[in-house]
């Protein structure tokens, strides 16, 4: 089938990934096509998982919910995308599990992005965010917590190795060659061999997201030594001293130009590509007591470097992972630091990142310079200001975030991308026109209403191209037009999304979408 494939600027075919096994179909290519059985709605969803021999990791408790949705979800196009999309991770991106060769009690998972053979800091986290529920305190090597405590290991040493970086190669243990990256490489590698690092973007919310599948794994096992025992402390570390370099602004209070430890330019023909001011992107006020991000979640560069949806992250799951800190043992001042620091990228987005829209009234910026000048949008990758509730920053009843939310959904966002197909918030990264499935999940996410949730539900399952799965973008006036066959997160994302609403609004599950 047709889809354009680009993900994070790289052409996901040049990349193509290892089969698991030598007679196992390359799931880049089997995710194009269609396979029986069809679901028997008007939609013929493909069954897309891969066969048992085939899949990368098996649960037993991931195959019990997939086997009890089944009686929940009552319209058959919607439990064949949830059959399809839930356990799409496990079945397709447990790319190596193993231990380290220093210490043979420290799992590793490299757990990949899907059609690129690589292993991003965001998208593994939220990965396994698709089976915290199902997550419970385990030592056994074959348990999602095993997988769970793999990929944190894995983060850690990523994050000490290359901090300013956002995707990794296979570790040494695994034995995999690493993979080429198909763009020019960057003028400045600050802290990257390319045998480690697969891109080295600096995108704050990569490091937010180690904090997060941190407290994610720790809240639902409380497993105290796990994080005592490796390298969690000192990645930690790490990640505080790495963000507090980058508090700093563009110019000093004498007026000399601060150095800044990271700077990015690359050979491209696409603006989002590359920083502009010489790799220092444009100039933000010093002081401001917001972290700089380079990037965005999607991958693109920032406008204004000071990007609110990843400062509101990074201070929610600093200050929870402020209270591991706190409970590991003589780490107190530590601890203490870190929920102050988080305490105080709050005040500063309270105080930076709201703006007065005449017709909305105080919403939230997407980005700001700190100067006075803001970037108003919203771009669907998480996070995103709409997920602000999703990511625990705040709640949805919050004033500023329903007027925020009622603006980023209507036409008046510049990336709300509209037409028959579709109707959802996209970015930059896959283009005018093109809707993210991913904005559509948010957007169920943080509503209540059971009409907006059935209404959008109906089109994320109409618009598969028949494929049952969740793709990266989809075309308003097109649904063959779209991007990334197999984007792990995004599939993972639309299970949670359905196991929500079972606890939540059970009567959307049990609505039909034909
Ligand atoms: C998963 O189970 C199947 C049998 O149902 C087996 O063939 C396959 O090797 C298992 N996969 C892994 C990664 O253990
Ligand atoms: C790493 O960089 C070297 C030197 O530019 C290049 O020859 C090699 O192909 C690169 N390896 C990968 C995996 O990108
Ligand atoms: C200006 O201030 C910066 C930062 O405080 C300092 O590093 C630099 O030496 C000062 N430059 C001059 C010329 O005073
Ligand atoms: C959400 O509201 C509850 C109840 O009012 C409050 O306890 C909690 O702190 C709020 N959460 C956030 C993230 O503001
Ligand atoms: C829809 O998109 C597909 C894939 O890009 C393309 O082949 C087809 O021509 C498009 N259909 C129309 C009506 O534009």
């Amino acid at each position: 089938m047709r889809g354009r494939t680009f993900s994070s600027g790289i052409l996901a075919s040049a990349a193509a990934v290892a089969v698991v096994q030598a007679q196992c179909p390359d799931y880049s290519t089997f995710s194009q096509q269609r396979h029986e059985p069809f679901s028997t709605g008007k939609y013929q969803l493909s069954y897309m998982r891969p066969e048992p021999a085939c899949r990368t990791f098996n649960s037993s408790i991931v195959e019990d919910t997939i086997t009890d949705m089944k009686s929940v979800i009552k319209d058959p196009d919607l439990y064949r995308l949830f059959e399809n999309s839930f356990p799409n991770s496990l079945d397709t991106a447990v790319r190596w599990k193993g231990f380290a060769a220093n210490n043979p009690m420290e799992e590793l998972t490299f757990l990949i992005t899907g059609d690129i053979n690589a292993m991003w800091l965001r998208d593994s986290a939220n990965q396994m965010q698709s089976y915290l529920t199902l997550l419970k305190a385990d030592s056994s090597y074959d348990s999602i917590a095993s997988l769970y405590r793999g990929v944190i290991n894995l983060q850690a040493r990523y994050i000490n190795e290359a901090p300013h970086c956002n995707s990794f190669q296979p570790p040494v243990e695994s034995g995999l060659a690493p993979t080429q990256n198909q763009q020019k490489p960057d003028v400045f590698t600050p802290d990257a061999s390319n045998q480690t690092v697969f891109e080295c973007k600096y995108e704050l919310d990569s490091l937010a997201a180690f904090l997060e599948i941190s407290t994610n794994y720790y809240e639902a096992t409380n497993d105290i030594e796990f994080f005592k025992n490796f390298q969690w402390v000192s990645a930690t570390n790490t990640v505080i001293a790495t963000t507090e370099a980058l508090l700093i602004g563009t110019y000093a209070s004498n007026g000399s130009v601060n150095e800044i430890p990271y700077t990015w330019m690359r050979e491209t023909t696409s603006a989002t590509e590359t920083l502009d001011n010489s790799g220092r992107g444009n100039p933000v006020q010093d002081g401001t007591g917001l972290v700089r991000s380079a990037f965005r979640p999607s991958d693109d560069s920032t406008i204004y470097q000071l990007f609110i949806p990843a400062n509101m992250m990074f201070s929610r799951y600093l200050d929870s992972a402020s209270k591991i800190m706190a409970n590991i043992g003589n780490q107190r001042n530590l601890a203490n630091h870190m929920h102050n620091f988080a305490g105080r990228i709050r005040d500063a987005v309270t105080q930076y990142g709201i703006v007065n829209d005449p017709k909305y009234g105080q919403v939230y910026a997407f980005e700001v310079d700190g100067y006075g000048s803001a970037n108003r949008m919203d771009d669907a990758n998480i996070p995103s200001l709409l997920s602000a509730p999703f990511i625990g920053y705040l709640n949805v009843s919050d004033p500023v975030y329903q007027n925020t939310r009622k603006y980023v959904l209507s036409k008046d966002n510049p990336y709300f991308m509209r037409g028959p197909v579709i109707n959802a918030i996209g970015g930059p990264h896959a283009g005018f026109g093109q809707a993210w499935p991913m904005a559509s999940i948010i957007r169920i996410f943080t509503t209540d209403d059971s009409h907006e949730i059935e209404t959008t539900l109906k089109e994320i399952v109409s618009s598969t191209d028949g494929l049952g799965l969740i793709h990266e973008s989809i075309n308003t006036f097109n649904q063959s037009d779209w991007t990334r066959q197999w984007f792990s997160w995004a599939n993972g994302l639309f299970g949670q999304c359905l196991l929500d609403l079972k606890e939540r609004k059970l009567s959307t599950l049990q609505a039909s979408y034909q």
